[in-house]
């Protein structure tokens, strides 16, 4: 059989690796990214887990913040309609993921970049999988680059724009 992350971890042919930043709710797919982990799933090791107790939580600043800051794609992951730990704050989520998909589409960020998918608790599998898909779908649409694609058309500077781990 073949190895399942076979295609999606061999890094493109001039070494780009793509930036990927995962928004996880702790109680569903969090724990679901940690049981495709003690499962030994295999997933690709781009993604980056950003832990927030409900995905309620998650601000849409945050998903475009990543992606100023040199993300290539962005995963929000929450717990399914009635499970959620704080009753309706993935209510919140569903209201808002589909717009910001709009809005960054309306700036040039391709629909592929953004995942937004409910991870439960048991669903390792399902995790490692949109894992896999995410960071194919990425690496071939190719680096996002966008802070150079706003300073381009002439929006943003300075510091709000630098990407990750470049000094201020
Ligand atoms: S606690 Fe998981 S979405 Fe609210």
């Amino acid at each position: 059989m073949a190895d399942p992350i076979a295609e999606t971890a061999a890094p493109s042919p001039d070494g780009w690796e793509p930036r990927i930043i995962a928004f996880l709710c702790y109680w569903c797919s969090y724990t679901g990214a940690d049981n495709a982990g003690t499962a030994r799933l295999k997933y690709p090791h781009n993604v980056h887990i950003v832990r927030l107790m409900c995905s309620g939580r998650i601000d849409p600043e945050l998903v475009t913040t990543a992606f100023a800051r040199g993300a290539d794609g962005v995963m929000v992951c929450g717990c399914h309609i009635g499970d959620c730990h704080y009753i309706s704050g993935n209510h919140k989520t569903m209201a808002r993921m589909p717009l910001l998909r709009r809005t960054l589409e309306a700036f040039g960020i391709e629909p592929g970049r953004f995942v937004f998918e409910w991870v439960s608790a048991a669903e390792g599998e399902k995790f490692a999988r949109l894992v896999r898909d995410t960071v194919a779908g990425v690496r071939a649409l190719g680096p996002l680059d966008w802070p150079g694609r706003l300073r381009a058309r002439g929006v943003g500077h300075g510091r709000d724009l630098q990407p990750w781990g470049a000094q201020p």
